[in-house]
């Protein structure tokens, strides 16, 4: 483990091996306090580390009785059972799996009404169950956290995004229906509120960013720098990503 300030930084060869050791934390957390908080991003990153994190609940059974699950982000105006929104993707790879039923994946309606009102009722939600006790995060080819793109701003709390056109063309969109309109995210605040972070990044195409994370600078126009203001951030990352 090499650590960057308040960056942690745990490099393992392959996208395999990173998994298993962010699962591993991932357990003891479970372990740890069994109805934890834990919220969850969509993605790559995080695919494989869900996988494991199944076949150790299959193991172990009782690991995820307790455990309250909530959603990071959506794609704003899929229908829920769009088979690229966020809910489910999460519901497939995760709830299911783990044989937990539809209301125990908290978080974001993907297409709602009113979309204020879905911000406000997802802040009370974390009013409610939060802060987090753990937030598992993937980055962006631009910096992103969950929909929190690059900008002249950040917004402190859960929010519609506007997306950009990096995140327009993420990979889990091209099994979507449609185009998001926009996004739903927990803001920055809420991440940084979160007891202890864990980063997930894999592969070459993440090398540019992952640099510049390691940089302990903070900038609105890379809101994966906000890290730096959280004092418990573990980096996973495999080889591909950290060398190239
Ligand atoms: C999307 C998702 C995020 C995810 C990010 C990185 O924006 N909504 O939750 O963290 O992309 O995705 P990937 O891990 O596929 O690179």
């Amino acid at each position: 483990m090499t650590s960057g300030g308040n960056l942690k930084v745990v490099c393992r060869p392959d996208y395999e091996a990173m998994s298993q050791a962010a699962v591993e934390r991932v357990f003891s957390q479970l372990q740890r306090k069994p109805d934890s908080l834990v919220i969850l991003p969509t993605g790559s990153s995080p695919e494989r580390t869900y996988e494991l994190l199944v076949e150790r609940a299959r193991q172990q059974p009782g690991l995820c009785d307790r455990v309250r699950l909530m959603k990071l982000d959506e794609w704003g105006g899929l229908e829920p059972d769009d088979p690229g929104s966020c809910e489910m993707t999460l519901q497939e790879t995760v709830a299911k799996p783990l044989g937990l039923g539809p209301g125990r994946l908290l978080g974001w309606r993907s297409n709602p009404a009113d979309v204020e009102a879905e911000c406000e009722r997802i802040r009370q939600l974390l009013a409610q169950e939060g802060p987090p006790d753990l937030c598992i995060l993937g980055i962006g080819l631009n910096g992103h956290l969950g929909l929190n793109e690059p900008g002249a701003t950040l917004i402190p709390g859960p929010h519609r995004a506007e997306l950009l056109p990096e995140s327009r063309g993420h990979s889990m969109l091209r099994r979507a229906r449609r185009e998001p309109e926009y996004g739903l995210t927990l803001g920055i605040g809420d991440i940084l509120a979160s007891g202890e972070i864990l980063l997930l990044v894999s592969g070459r195409s993440k090398q540019e960013p992952l640099q510049r994370l390691l940089k302990p600078e903070v900038s609105t126009s890379f809101p994966a720098s906000f890290l730096w203001l959280h004092p418990k951030v573990t980096v996973y990352c495999d080889e591909a990503a950290l060398q190239g």
